[in-house]
């Protein structure tokens, strides 16, 4: 056997590694540490044994993570036992595992009667170990182990069930953390009715994560995941795929099926190791049907979870009242099938769509007077959440939780005297009183018991399901430091000694040069003024803290560097400069088109949603403008800046400042006149930024001398008078797609409104970027008149603008005027 070992190649990309290869062929084999590498050295395929046993597997492993992390095993139900073993291609091109003493082990079967002449082997760098004909130039795979799933569910793989032949692919999880053998738990597409993403335990249900949405599998928190991921699902009548994709390139991501049924989404980073950014199960409520039927559960109200639907009532009253919810609950009066109505639930996950129906046209009148036709629908609702489509169900209602602001409403269907039932319900006699009081003591007691055995279980569970995840959290902050901090000459000689000719620009926080560092990477420097009040170790932590904030919508942070009091912060390079010297320049606007600047919109929308809700670090932007919007090779727009930003605890969403920091003409009224600020905050500045593109026009410098108007109160004008499209740039108006701009101007609207509360946030701001929801009617947009009231205290202090740009200058100082 021949082993190809092209050391020279991975020399440039690890100097450790010297041992993979990067294709097999019929004539070549792997065996022992031997190893086979992707092309940009991302994953690496070989034999490997787990836990203390000697079987040995073919498995696939991230190259560059420690410790190793498995994406996919190919023998996993048939160890070999020989350390002979080795792993080779047939001459049609199947992979073959031979135990070194001539019987073999065929992992693959193909059927299809293929004439490979030259079949090759390679693991790519989507961890996709594929076999091609290296005689044919069409790409295509005679086999991939994308389409064999193991627990690990990776960017650009499909979940595929096939209604008519199957296969139906599903990822199983590891019988143990030391066996790769199939488990019990299977987490695929279940398609029977709407298509719904289960996990099960054998034959039956463990974990429902909801229908479809049009976005998600609605059943997590979901709004921080599409800020990170894209999820598509295709279903047509003879099958169902999905698939995600990582929205930032450079995002390390995978889903992986624990042996505890538990699907973890993680993502990598250097400085904390694989984060959990999702848990299914999360909680009581996540396991399937824990309150049995026609009912509701509500971790919030732990330990009382479950609760009947209204005008249904426990099966069984006192296993009930002692917290055993088998049985689940009954009708108080039977449906009649004459003249019932129907009882309104909002912010619920759906209920099991496995025998539902469903039509994705019929509205939601269509969908009740469907319903209402046939005497076993017991409930309908939109299918997804932009208020389209129709899902019907039959008879028992089962596994419904509440969901607070991320779910769906549903409409459940009750006999018309329930309905005087539900609303006397209100009212209060002194026999309910009695019953209630009676209730409060037993439950008391029960309260007691339960809490205990609450708290038990749980730490079991903690300790049981999350053990694996423990070494996470011991890589300290050490790497981070070596990462971030950059060597002050480093950064002189990369600027030329911060010469006249690198500088891009001033801003308010000081000049910003560009620079090179010795291997070619181009950077822009901030050196920020002396007068900087910040000591060095708070200085460090903001940016340590900063440039853990990656996303393809913001300006990466690399580091920074400290020479006695000299501190600079070192960014990404952004060629493309900032927007505001395209849209506001006559010139240059012209090579903005309208895809282009709807592409921008999108990019600040979605860089904002992860500012705000990445779970650790609350992030409000608080001098968003469209100078602070940077512009990539690819006119990808990047959010930059965060020198203004406060970092929260996730727990704190408003704070008061006595400091008003921000720009003119981006400031939302509460927080030029009272100094409060939150997200919402931020919102309006991006709403002011929207029209702004779409307008092609400064707010601030706006000048209307008909009307006195500003540009927030000329979008309003044109709005209510019915002419929005006169507000559009002149260099769009021969645009095709008028409705997406009118919806940009709509979303603008109500992004700007007067009361934080009546702003939509930015989860919501890119659900109808999207078209994905419903936008209200907007209101008059809160707009500042100029004058400032003199009551607020405000403090002199450093300034800011945009990284290259002069022009526009962060006040920091408002003066009465
Ligand atoms: C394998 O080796 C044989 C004989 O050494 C040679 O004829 C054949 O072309 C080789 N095949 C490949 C795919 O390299
Ligand atoms: C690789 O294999 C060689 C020969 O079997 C052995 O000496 C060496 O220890 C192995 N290295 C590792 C890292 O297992
Ligand atoms: C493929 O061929 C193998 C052996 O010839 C056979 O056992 C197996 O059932 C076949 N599979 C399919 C899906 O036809
Ligand atoms: C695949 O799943 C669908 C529904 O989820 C089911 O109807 C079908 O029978 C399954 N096919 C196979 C081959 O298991
Ligand atoms: C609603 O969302 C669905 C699924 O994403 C999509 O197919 C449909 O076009 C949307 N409808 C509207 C009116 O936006
Ligand atoms: C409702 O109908 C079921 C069977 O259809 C019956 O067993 C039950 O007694 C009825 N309940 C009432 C309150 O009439
Ligand atoms: C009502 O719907 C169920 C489930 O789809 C179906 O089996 C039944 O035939 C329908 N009944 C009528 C009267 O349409």
């Amino acid at each position: 056997m021949l082993i190809m070992v092209r050391s020279f190649f991975f020399c440039l990309i690890s100097s450790l590694s010297i041992q993979g290869t990067l294709t097999i062929t019929p004539n070549d084999s792997i065996q022992g540490n031997k190893t086979l590498v992707s092309a940009s050295g991302t994953f690496e395929a070989g034999f490997c044994t787990f836990g203390n046993s000697k079987d040995q597997y073919f498995g696939i492993w991230y190259k560059n993570i420690s410790p190793r992390t498995y994406v996919w095993v190919a023998n996993r139900d048939a160890p070999v036992k020989s350390s002979t073993a080795y792993l080779t291609l047939t001459d049609q091109g199947d992979p073959v595992i031979h135990d070194g003493s001539g019987s073999g082990v065929t992992l693959w079967f193909s059927n299809s009667s293929r004439t490979a002449n030259k079949p090759i082997m390679q693991l790519l760098d989507s961890g996709n170990l594929v076999v091609k004909d290296g005689d044919s130039s069409n790409g295509k795979f005679l086999l991939e182990s994308f389409d064999y799933p193991g627990d690990t569910f990776l960017a650009g793989m499909k979940l595929r069930t096939n209604l008519v032949t199957g296969p139906n692919r599903s990822l199983t999880s590891w019988k143990n953390q030391e066996d790769p053998g199939s488990g019990e738990f299977s987490y695929h597409i279940d398609a029977h009715g709407f298509p719904q993403l289960v996990t099960t335990k054998g034959t039956s249900f463990f974990n429902r994560a909801g229908s479809w949405n049009g976005y998600v599998f609605g059943g997590v928190s979901w709004q921080r995941i599409i800020s990170l991921f894209s999820f598509s699902l295709v279903v047509s009548d003879k099958e169902v795929i999905y698939q995600y994709e990582n929205l930032n390139r450079d995002t390390v991501s995978r889903l992986f099926l624990n042996s505890f049924g538990v699907a973890q989404r993680l993502i990598w980073s250097h400085n904390r190791g694989w984060e959990a950014i999702s848990n299914r199960p999360a909680d009581q409520c996540d396991y399937y049907a824990p309150c049995d039927v026609n009912s509701v559960c509500n971790v919030a109200n732990s330990p009382k979870i479950c609760a009947c639907l209204e005008g249904f009532v426990p099966k069984f009253h006192e296993k009930w009242s002692s917290l055993v919810w088998s049985g689940g609950c009954v009708r108080r009066v039977n449906l009649t099938c004459d003249g019932d109505t129907f009882q309104k639930h909002t912010g619920m996950k759906l209920p099991d769509t496995s025998t539902s129906w469903y039509s994705k046209s019929l509205s939601l009148e269509n969908c009740e007077t469907t319903c209402l036709e046939n005497c076993s629908c017991t409930a309908y609702a939109n299918i997804y959440i932009n208020g389209t489509g129709c899902l019907l169900w039959f008879d028992d209602i089962v596994d419904m939780t509440k969901h607070s602001d991320q779910g769906q409403d549903i409409y459940i269907r009750l006999a018309a005297s329930e309905l005087d039932h539900i609303g006397n319900n209100q009212s209060f006699d002194s026999k309910k009183l009695a019953g209630i009081l009676l209730g409060v003591v037993a439950f008391t007691i029960v309260l007691g018991l339960a809490t205990f055995t609450y708290i038990k279980r749980k730490k079991l569970a903690e300790r049981g399901v999350l053990k694996i995840f423990h070494w996470k959290y011991k890589k300290d902050k050490e790497d981070v430091e070596l990462s971030t901090i950059f060597d002050f000459s480093t950064i002189s000689n990369a600027t030329n000694h911060f010469s006249d000719n690198n500088k891009l620009g001033e801003g308010g926080f000081g000049p910003v040069y560009k620079g090179v560092l010795k291997d070619g990477q181009e950077i822009a420097v901030k050196r920020l003024a002396k007068t900087s009040e910040q000591g060095a170790e708070q200085f460090k932590n903001e940016v340590m803290l900063m440039a853990k904030l990656q996303h393809r919508n913001l300006v990466k942070l690399l580091g920074c560097s400290i020479h006695q009091k000299q501190k600079l912060l070192i960014y990404e390079y952004m060629p493309n400069r900032s927007l505001d010297y395209f849209i506001f320049d006559s010139t240059q606007s012209k090579e903005l088109d309208l895809t282009k600047r709807l592409q921008i919109i999108d990019d600040i929308a979605r860089g904002l949603l992860y500012l705000h809700q990445d779970s650790r670090l609350r992030i409000i932007h608080r001098d968003l403008k469209v100078s602070n919007i940077l512009l990539d090779n690819n006119m990808t727009g990047k959010i930059s800046d965060f020198g203004l930003t406060r970092t929260f605890g996730s727990d704190q969403i408003e704070a008061n400042t006595n400091r008003v920091m921000g720009t003119y003409g981006y400031m939302s009224p509460e927080y030029a006149l009272h100094g409060s600020f939150s997200t919402k905050s931020d919102v309006f500045s991006f709403g002011v930024i929207v029209l702004e593109i779409i307008s092609g026009r400064k707010n601030r410098n706006f000048q209307d001398s008909q009307h006195h108007l500003n540009l927030l109160s000329h979008a309003w004008r044109l709005w209510i008078e019915e002419k929005p499209l006169e507000f559009i740039d002149d260099l769009l108006k021969d645009s095709p797609t008028p409705q997406e701009i009118l919806r940009r101007i709509h979303v603008g609207l109500l992004c700007v409104q007067q009361t934080p509360e009546n702003r939509p946030n930015m989860s919501s701001v890119v659900l109808m970027l999207n078209g994905e929801k419903l936008l209200p009617d907007p209101s008059t947009p809160g707009f500042y008149t100029g004058t400032y009231h003199h009551s607020i205290q405000v403090e002199s202090s450093s300034r800011s603008s945009g990284a290259y740009s002069q022009n526009e200058a962060t006040v920091s100082v408002l003066e009465a005027r």
